[in-house]
C-alpha cells in the first residue's frame, strides 16, 4: 500500500468519530441511541422519534389562536404508532406520508396533557398534524396594546420551558429529543415575528416570515415572539430587538454583549449558534431571561439605565453551552442546566468587570441559597441537587437549589482542583457532549474519569448531589464590598442617623445587599429614616425596589406613596421571582387580604407560569 493510501485510511478513522458528534448523528449512532424513561412526556421515542419540524402557522390576534400544521420527518423504528404530547390543543386532522390517518387523544392529565397517538406504517417517514391552539394555552401570552411599552399594537410571546411547548405545538416534548426546524409564520402586517432561529431584521410587506433553525435543539427551546418591534445591531453577530420606544435604551444597556460572547468563547470554546440576539419583551414576561437559541427572551426590568443588571444576559448566553449544547436529559437533571450556567455566568462577569463585581454576585447567590434551604427546613428533600419530580410539575424544581447549590458545588470543585484544570475539564466537557443530552449519573462518571480520578482528588460528589443541605467542604464566598456595606448598615442602626454621603457610588448590588440585610425586626421609624434619606421607595432600579418592597411589606411600613408604588409594581411587572417575593411577604406578615386585592387586579396581566405560582401561594 502506498503511504498516501495509508494516510488516507488513517485520516478516515480520525474524521468519522468527529462527525459522529455533530448535530446530525451518523446512522450507526442513531441506532445505538437510547432514550431514557421520561416522567414528563408521553412520547416513546425509542419506537418512533421526531427529527425535523416544519411549522406552517397563522397567528390570529382577533381570535387569540394559532392555527396551522406541524409536519415532522421521523426516525421510525418499524413502529405502528408515534406518540406526541399535546395539551389544550384542538387536533383537526393527521396525515402520515401525505395520507389521512387515524389518531386518538388519551386521558387528560393536569401536568402532562394528553398523549396524541398516531397510526403509522412501519415504513412511514413523515407525519403532519393540523391543529389549533385554544384559550387554555399555557405557553402563549396574548397581550393587548395597553400591556406593551408603545401601547399601539398587540403582542404575543411563547414560553416553552419546561413542558409548555406542547400547549402551542403538538410535539414530543422531552428535553432528550433534538430536532431541527423550519417555520412559516403569518402575522398582521404591522407586526414582526421572530423565533429561536435565523431571524428577520426588518418587517416584511405581507406579514409572512420564514425561519430556519439548522442546529438540533430540544423542543422546550422553540420560541416565537410577535409584536411591533425593531432590530438594532451591536456587532456583526449580536444585537437587540425591542419595541420602538425602548430600542435605544436596550441597545445602550446591552452594548457589552459582543464582549460577553468573546469572554465566553475564551473560557469554554466557540459559540455554536452563529448569532446571539436579545429581545426585550413587555413587562409581563414571567422570567428574567429565557435562553432561546440565537434569541434570548428578556424582561424589561433589567433595563436599569446603568447596565447594572446585565448578568442576566451573561447567564442566558452561558446557556448557549450549558443547556442548549449540553442539555439536561430530564427535568430531574435540571441542575446540570442551571448550576453550570450560574458558574459560567459568574466567570463571564468576572472576565468583563472584575472580581469585586463577581464576588458580590456570588455572595448574593450564596445568601439566596441559605434562605432557600431555611425555607425548606421541613422538606429537606427539596434541597437535593438531583430532583425527583415524577408526578409533579417540573416547575416545582425551579428553586435556588439547582442554581445556587449547583454553583457552589462547581465552585468548590474549582477551588479544590485549581482553576486551570477545572477550565480545561469544562471546555472538553462542552466540546465532547455538544448537541447531546446529559444525565446526572453520566455526569458523575465523566467527572470522575476526566477530573477527579485523573488528578487523584478525593471529593464527596455523591453527598453534594444526592444529600440534602450543604456539605462541610463548601467554598466560602466573601466580598470586601459587602463587608463595607455591613459596616455602614451597623453604623446607621447604632446612631439612628443616616447620611447619603455614606453610600456615594454604591452599585445596585451594594444597595440590594444593604436592604436584604436590614434586621428582621427593624422598626417602622428606622425604615422611614432610611426612606427619607435614600428615597428607596422611588428607586428606578427594579431589583432594589423589589427587595425594598419586600422589607416594607414584611415590617408593615405603610404610607400612601409606597402602597401605590407596590400596587403599581405588582400590576405591571409579571416577572415571577419579583412578584412572588412580594406576595410571600404579604402572606407572612398576615396581610393576605391586601395581597389578594392587588392580585385580583394584577392577575389578568400575568403569564400562566406566574398565575400558577401565585394562585397556589394565595389560595386564589
Ligand atoms: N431557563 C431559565 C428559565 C426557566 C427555568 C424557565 C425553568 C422555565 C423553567 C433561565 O435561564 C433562568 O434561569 N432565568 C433566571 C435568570 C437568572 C439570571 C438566574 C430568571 O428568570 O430568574
Ligand atoms: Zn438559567
Amino acid at each position: 500500500m502506498k503511504l498516501n493510501t495509508i494516510l488516507f485510511i488513517a485520516a478516515l478513522f480520525l474524521i468519522v468519530p468527529i462527525f459522529g458528534q455533530t448535530s446530525q448523528p451518523s446512522t450507526e449512532k442513531k441506532e445505538a441511541m437510547k432514550y431514557v424513561d421520561e416522567p414528563h412526556s408521553y412520547a416513546q421515542p425509542n419506537k418512533a422519534a421526531i427529527r425535523h419540524l416544519d411549522l406552517d402557522i397563522n397567528v390570529d390576534f382577533s381570535k387569540k389562536i394559532i392555527t396551522g400544521v406541524a409536519s415532522y420527518q421521523i426516525d421510525n423504528n418499524n413502529a405502528n404508532e408515534i406518540i406526541l404530547d399535546s395539551k389544550f390543543l384542538s387536533i383537526l386532522k393527521v396525515k402520515a406520508d401525505g395520507v389521512d390517518t387515524e389518531f386518538t387523544l388519551g386521558d387528560f392529565d393536569e401536568q402532562l396533557g394528553q398523549a396524541l397517538k398516531i397510526n403509522i406504517k412501519e415504513t412511514t417517514k413523515s407525519i403532519a398534524v393540523y391543529y389549533e391552539t385554544t384559550e387554555k394555552t399555557e405557553a402563549l401570552q396574548w397581550l393587548n396594546a395597553q400591556q406593551t411599552a408603545d401601547k399601539n399594537h398587540p403582542f404575543l410571546f411563547t414560553q416553552g420551558q419546561a413542558i409548555l411547548t406542547r400547549t402551542w405545538i403538538p410535539i414530543q416534548d422531552s428535553p432528550q429529543l433534538r430536532i431541527t426546524y423550519g417555520a412559516t409564520v403569518k402575522v398582521p402586517t404591522e407586526l414582526m415575528a421572530v423565533m429561536s432561529a435565523e431571524n428577520p431584521k426588518e418587517k416584511t410587506n405581507d406579514g409572512v416570515y420564514t425561519f430556519a433553525m439548522r442546529q438540533a435543539i430540544s423542543p422546550y427551546l422553540i420560541a416565537l415572539a410577535v409584536g411591533d418591534i425593531a432590530y438594532k445591531a451591536i456587532s456583526n453577530r449580536t444585537g437587540v430587538y425591542a419595541e420602538n420606544s425602548m430600542l435605544e435604551k436596550v441597545h445602550y444597556e446591552f452594548s457589552d454583549m459582543e464582549k460577553m460572547v468573546v469572554a465566553a468563547e475564551n473560557l469554554y470554546g466557540k459559540y455554536a449558534w452563529e448569532q446571539f440576539d436579545v429581545i426585550v419583551l413587555p413587562p409581563s414576561f414571567p422570567f428574567g431571561g429565557m435562553e432561546n437559541p440565537r434569541l434570548t427572551f428578556a424582561t424589561p426590568t433589567v433595563i436599569a439605565g446603568d447596565k447594572s443588571l446585565t448578568s442576566i444576559v451573561a447567564h442566558e448566553l452561558a446557556h448557549s453551552w450549558s443547556g442548549n449544547l449540553v442539555t439536561n436529559a430530564t427535568w430531574d437533571d435540571f441542575w446540570l442546566n442551571e448550576g453550570f450556567t450560574v458558574y459560567f455566568e459568574m466567570r463571564i462577569m468576572e472576565a468583563l468587570y472584575g472580581k469585586d463585581r463577581a464576588n458580590m454576585l456570588a455572595h448574593i447567590a450564596r445568601q439566596q441559597l441559605s434562605d432557600e434551604i431555611e425555607g425548606f427546613k421541613n422538606t429537606p428533600d427539596e434541597t437535593k441537587l438531583k430532583h425527583n419530580l415524577k408526578g409533579r410539575n417540573p416547575d416545582d424544581g425551579m428553586t435556588s437549589i439547582p442554581y445556587d447549590k449547583g454553583y457552589l458545588f462547581l465552585r468548590t470543585i474549582e477551588e479544590q482542583v485549581g482553576r486551570e484544570k477545572f477550565d480545561a475539564f469544562l471546555k472538553t466537557y462542552f466540546e465532547s457532549h455538544a448537541f447531546s443530552t446529559m444525565s446526572t449519573e453520566r455526569f458523575i462518571v465523566y467527572l470522575n474519569e476526566n477530573l477527579l480520578d485523573k488528578y487523584n482528588v478525593d471529593f464527596n460528589t455523591e453527598e453534594w448531589i444526592y444529600q440534602p443541605g450543604l456539605p462541610a467542604n463548601q467554598a466560602i464566598i466573601t466580598s470586601n464590598k459587602f463587608d463595607k456595606v455591613e459596616q455602614t448598615l451597623k453604623q446607621i442602626l447604632k446612631t439612628n442617623t443616616a447620611d447619603a454621603a455614606l453610600t456615594t457610588n454604591w452599585t445596585t448590588q451594594e444597595w440590594v445587599h444593604f436592604v436584604k440585610n436590614l434586621p428582621a425586626n427593624i422598626s417602622v421609624k428606622q425604615l422611614s429614616l432610611l426612606d427619607d434619606t435614600f428615597d428607596l421607595t422611588n428607586s428606578s432600579n427594579s431589583y432594589i425596589a423589589m427587595v425594598w418592597f419586600e422589607k416594607a411589606v414584611s415590617n408593615n411600613y405603610h404610607n400612601n406613596e409606597i402602597d401605590k408604588r407596590i400596587e403599581n409594581f405588582l400590576t405591571t411587572v409579571g416577572r415571577r421571582w419579583y412578584v412572588s417575593t412580594i406576595y410571600k411577604a404579604f402572606k407572612k406578615a398576615g396581610r393576605k387580604e391586601e395581597a389578594l386585592k392587588i392580585y385580583t387586579k394584577a392577575r389578568p396581566n400575568y403569564h400562566s407560569v406566574t398565575t400558577n405560582t401565585i394562585d397556589d401561594l394565595l389560595d386564589f
